[in-house]
């Protein structure tokens, strides 16, 4: 588009209606000043709608609620792919030599597991950069059950991140030698990352403004770390606010939030500690506040420190919260006390689980227990609220106590198979999604993660069998009906998960 075409479009109110809702769907940010550059994605996007001029699209765009497949068109045109592997050194040297090893200390030997979210991904460069950083750091990775999601609104970007092949410019910082270790040279002199690394990262499609986190079903809940770098700047102030308050929430206790350095502030994060490092802030979630003279000062860090040198085993100078070792919540009485009607505990336990507030949700229903027999409900809110936190083995354990309660009902099979899956339990996950289905053939949810188990363990038939039976089953459903045991998802929203899963597996 040429600059002369900018100047002479006539802003319609359309266009300030345009600009709204592309913040409130999107998050983005085009206020009135920034209209040249909306006009200018604009145009691209009109092509790929079948109009001759921005105009005319932006009467379409506003004329009704845009679907998913429309924002998905805005957002590839709208949003800038600009990325690049160890993107902002002093950040991933921060991590390799600090957070990782610390994490990779208060787990070893009881919880092997760590998990990993890319927050608005791109084309992947991000996300890979992470498992090459973890690969470095564990040399006994494949006793550890690790998980990289990675996720983006932009489907382009996840394709190319998916087939995981690269061209000069995505290595533009990269540090010497990266190229030759983790990657194989492509008939067309591109660079494919090698099977090792790409298989410790999953792509999936999520709209930070608009979808559900933290969630067991789509696996985005529980993180120790998430990096959500370079996109925040790019929405209105609102939905900033939001975005962070769902990721503190998708944050075990100590997890941390990384932003890129120009999106740092105090005023944005007051809910997290502010950790520095030389060129890199580190936000520490943390329901109790580090007093000042416990805050971290940082090591020095070897030349070497983000890339070659294996992180070093310098405990930090503070009790990590990581895994705090706190007394599973004691079971409930063998022969509780009837139950009695007030429904006040489940719903207090409820809104402090909304808030995040695990552990007081937590609290709130095992003291209910004393005088409340646990239902259904409750059971499913306290291994939710325990598996948020990462305490998994307690989050077990309440399944197991729900299903001895009534073995017929497929919720807490589903439940238990989700909470195994986190723990690296694949085989008995899969006989208890068996038994979930067995109980209840349409449970959609239970299909989902049968198709993920299954396209997990390279059975491809078995998942496509799976995932097109979950797509049958929310074909029955309207597209905002909420999915039992979901913590909030759509059945719309799953089906387009699954087809944008499906498609971009497909896709050459
Ligand atoms: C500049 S890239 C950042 C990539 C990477 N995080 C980095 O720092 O190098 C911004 C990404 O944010 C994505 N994005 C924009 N709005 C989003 C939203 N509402 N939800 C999820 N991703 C979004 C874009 O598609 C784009 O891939």
């Amino acid at each position: 588009m040429m600059p002369s075409e900018v100047r002479e479009v006539q802003w319609s109110p359309q266009w300030s209606q345009l600009s709204e809702l592309i913040g409130e769907r999107m998050g983005l940010y085009f206020p009135r000043e920034r209209w040249d550059d909306l006009q200018r994605g604009l145009a691209g996007a009109a092509q790929e709608f079948g109009f001759e001029d921005a105009t005319a699209c932006v009467d379409w765009l506003t004329s009704a609620p845009p679907t998913k497949a429309q924002l998905q068109v805005l957002a590839s045109h709208l949003t800038i792919g600009e990325t690049y592997f160890f993107r902002d050194k002093q950040t991933l040297e921060a991590l390799a030599g600090n957070i990782l090893p610390e994490l990779i200390r208060a787990r070893r030997g009881h919880e092997q597991r760590l998990r990993i979210w890319s927050a608005a991904c791109c084309s992947g460069e991000e996300a890979y950069s992470l498992a090459i950083l973890l690969h470095q750091s564990l040399p006994d990775l494949r006793d550890w059950q690790v998980t990289i999601t990675a996720t983006d609104i932009n489907a382009r970007f996840l394709h190319k991140a998916a087939a995981g092949i690269y061209g000069e410019w995505s290595f533009r910082d990269a540090p010497a030698g990266l190229k030759e270790r983790y990657f194989n040279r492509t008939a067309d002199g591109r660079y494919a990352i090698v099977p090792e690394i790409k298989k410790l990262v999953t792509f999936a499609y999520l709209n930070l403004v608009e979808d559900v986190y933290p969630s067991l079903a789509t696996d985005t809940n529980a993180m120790d770390l998430i990096f959500c770098r370079n996109v925040l700047m790019y929405f209105t102030p609102p939905q900033v606010r939001k975005v962070i308050g769902n990721l503190r929430r998708t944050l075990v206790e100590g997890g941390w939030l990384v932003v890129s350095p120009s999106e740092s502030s105090h005023a944005l994060f007051p809910q997290f500690v502010a950790v520095n490092f030389p060129g890199a802030i580190f936000y520490q979630k943390s329901n109790a506040p580090l007093r000042a003279e416990q805050r971290w000062t940082p090591a020095p860090l070897s030349e070497s420190a983000g890339y070659v040198a294996p992180a070093t085993e310098t405990p930090l100078p503070w009790a990590p919260p990581v895994r705090p070792a706190q007394p599973s919540p004691a079971l409930p009485p063998e022969d509780p006390a009837p139950a009695e009607t007030s429904p006040a505990p489940h719903a207090v336990a409820e809104s402090f689980y909304h808030q995040g507030r695990y552990a007081e949700a937590v609290d709130t229903l095992v003291a209910s227990f004393a005088r409340h027999a646990p239902d259904p409900q409750a059971f499913s809110l306290l291994a939710r609220a325990l598996a948020n936190q990462g305490k998994l083995a307690d989050a077990l354990a309440w399944c197991d106590r729900w299903i001895a309660a009534d073995k017929l009902d497929p919720a807490g099979h589903y439940l238990r198979a989700v909470v195994l899956l986190e723990r690296g339990d694949p085989e008995q996950a899969r006989s208890s999604l068996q038994r979930a289905l067995y109980l209840h053939p349409d449970f959609v949810l239970a299909h989902f993660t049968s198709g993920n188990l299954a396209r997990s363990r390279g059975k491809t038939g078995e998942a496509d069998k799976h995932f097109a039976n979950a797509l049958r089953l929310l074909r029955g459903h309207e597209p905002n009906d909420l999915l039992p045991e979901s913590d909030g998802l759509t059945a719309g929203r799953l089906t387009e998960f699954i087809t944008s899963m499906t498609t971009m597996e497909s896709s050459p």
